[in-house]
């Protein structure tokens, strides 16, 4: 073995190598986040000429590998807290959770067994137990910290389908999906997040299985349209494995009526999962916390911390409100989650989980909540929603500016608008003025579709962002489609 042993361990030599390419990789990010411009504004032809990889017989060495990351990473990396980066759901982190960072990955626990993470393994349960109070579930432990909503959903999804065939007295996991499979549908609305498609395919019951419910002027889900697809199923046969409600859709932050859908369903027998990867971060709001009234009533939630409750990526959880819904994934590794262990009381978080090597994610928000306490927490939530409705208020006085929708959570849809042109060429024109910002590195502002037409997002999740700063972003949009206009 070399003299420069990589790996991080108690020796002498190690810990100066760590403290040593730590400090280096500290001080570069310092820099970077001293950097005036959002992004630098290379195109994606700039950047594949520009990045390769060096990898040679020799090494380059620590402190040259990070010499190369900051030149063709850091350099070029999307400036997430800066003022006028608000296209998506993409926070910028707390410090704290930074610090987090450090030590989950200087330990390097994996959360799959006891004895892999003993400490973690506790933390993260009893963070559990506590967004399950959050939620107003009953008291326990059933759920776990996931990659992100993509795969809370998935849980979500899979389970309530396992349920389903278990009721008729058919086990998936042991036997596979069985019957006819293109009856079975799920119903969500329009706007939820597409990962409800994907995971339906991956489930192998094919988007043909999604049955989308009509929306209102404020993209939630429309009930009167949610009872009459739930008659048509029956008429037709088919067979409704769940429903997927939203708190928070991903362009309108549109929360969908959790409580009437849950009565809904409930009259069915129908499993209700809520999808609130945005909406969730509302558990901890003072000001708008009964947003989310009628979670409770659901039967599984998706949780993301790594949107509105700015911990790094990635962070989510998955809440399953009856605990014995997690037989239907059981699934025994003699060297994991053992009999023997589990009747010792040793705790194992591998059965409850999708992953098996698995992040200690759960720190993050462990000490986000220890750090901020309840209060500043609950500010920096609900400074985004109050600044959407200043923004929207701002750009309803706005000639050239039109209000797509009052926002509901912290996001606010808009367009340029000309003084002439018909739909086609005001949504191009406002897809162009999207793309302009960014190629300038000034500005990140979302492109996306309301009622099919094309409009500008911004996703005002950032609580150090404030009116005049998206007053200065509203400029340059305006500014951008004149020019565009012009040209
Ligand atoms: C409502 C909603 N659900 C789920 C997801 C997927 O979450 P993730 O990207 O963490 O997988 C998103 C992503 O933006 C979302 O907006």
């Amino acid at each position: 073995m070399s003299d420069l042993n990589p790996i991080l361990s108690g020796s002498a030599q190690s810990i100066a190598a760590y403290q040593e390419a730590i400090e280096q990789s500290t001080q570069a990010v310092v820099q970077w986040l001293k950097q005036p411009e959002m992004y630098q504004g290379k195109t994606v032809a700039e950047l594949r000429e520009r990045i390769n990889l060096e990898f040679t017989s020799q090494g380059l060495g620590n402190q040259a590998a990070i010499e190369r990351a900051v030149e063709y990473f850091l350099k070029d990396s999307l400036s997430v807290h800066h003022p006028q980066c608000v296209a998506h759901l993409h926070c910028p982190s707390l410090v704290i959770s930074q610090a987090a960072e450090v030590l989950i990955n200087a330990t390097n626990q994996s959360m799959d067994s006891w004895d892999q993470s003993p400490s973690a393994t506790i933390i993260e349960m009893k963070l559990i137990e506590w967004l399950r109070a959050q939620v107003g579930y009953p008291a326990g432990d059933a759920g776990v910290f996931t990659s992100g909503g993509t795969q809370s959903n998935l849980m979500g999804l899979m389970l309530a389908r396992d349920a389903f065939f278990a009721r008729q007295g058919h086990s998936v996991q042991q036997h596979g999906l069985t019957g006819n499979l293109s009856k079975i549908k799920v119903l969500c609305s329009e706007n939820a997040h597409f990962s409800v498609q994907k995971n339906m395919a991956l489930m192998g019951l094919g988007y043909q299985s999604v049955t989308l419910v009509k929306t209102d002027a404020f993209s939630r889900m429309d009930l009167n349209d949610l009872a009459q697809k739930l008659a048509e199923a029956k008429a037709n046969g088919e067979l409704v494995m769940a429903i997927v409600a939203t708190a928070g859709t991903t362009d309108a932050g549109a929360i969908d009526p959790l409580a009437d859908i849950a009565a809904l369903a409930a009259e069915q027998q129908i499993w209700v999962h809520v999808d609130a990867a945005w909406g969730g971060a509302l558990l901890l709001s003072e000001k708008y916390r009964h947003f989310l009234n009628g979670l409770e009533l659901a039967d599984s939630v998706t949780l993301d911390f790594h949107k509105q409750f700015f911990q790094t990526i990635s962070c989510g959880a998955f809440l399953l409100k009856d605990a014995r819904h997690y037989q239907l994934m059981r699934y025994q590794a003699a060297y994991l989650n053992s009999d023997f262990d589990e009747e010792q009381g040793v705790p194992n978080l591998v059965s409850k989980s999708l992953q098996t090597t698995r992040r200690f994610d759960a720190l993050k928000l462990w000490m986000g909540l220890e750090a901020l306490g309840k209060k500043q927490y609950a500010e920096i939530i609900d400074n985004g929603v109050t600044l959407a409705q200043q923004v929207a208020e701002f750009v309803g006085e706005q000639p050239q500016l039109e209000l797509v929708m009052q926002p509901q959570l912290a996001s606010v849809l808009f367009r340029f608008r000309p003084e002439k042109g018909d739909t086609a060429s005001v949504a191009l024109l406002n897809q162009r003025i999207g793309d302009a910002l960014l190629a300038s590195g000034s500005a990140n502002v979302g492109v996306t579709e309301a009622d099919g037409v094309t409009c500008l997002k911004l996703t005002l999740l950032n609580p150090t962002v404030c009116l005049e700063d998206v007053k200065v972003l509203l400029a340059s949009v305006v500014a951008c489609g004149q020019q565009l206009q012009n040209a």
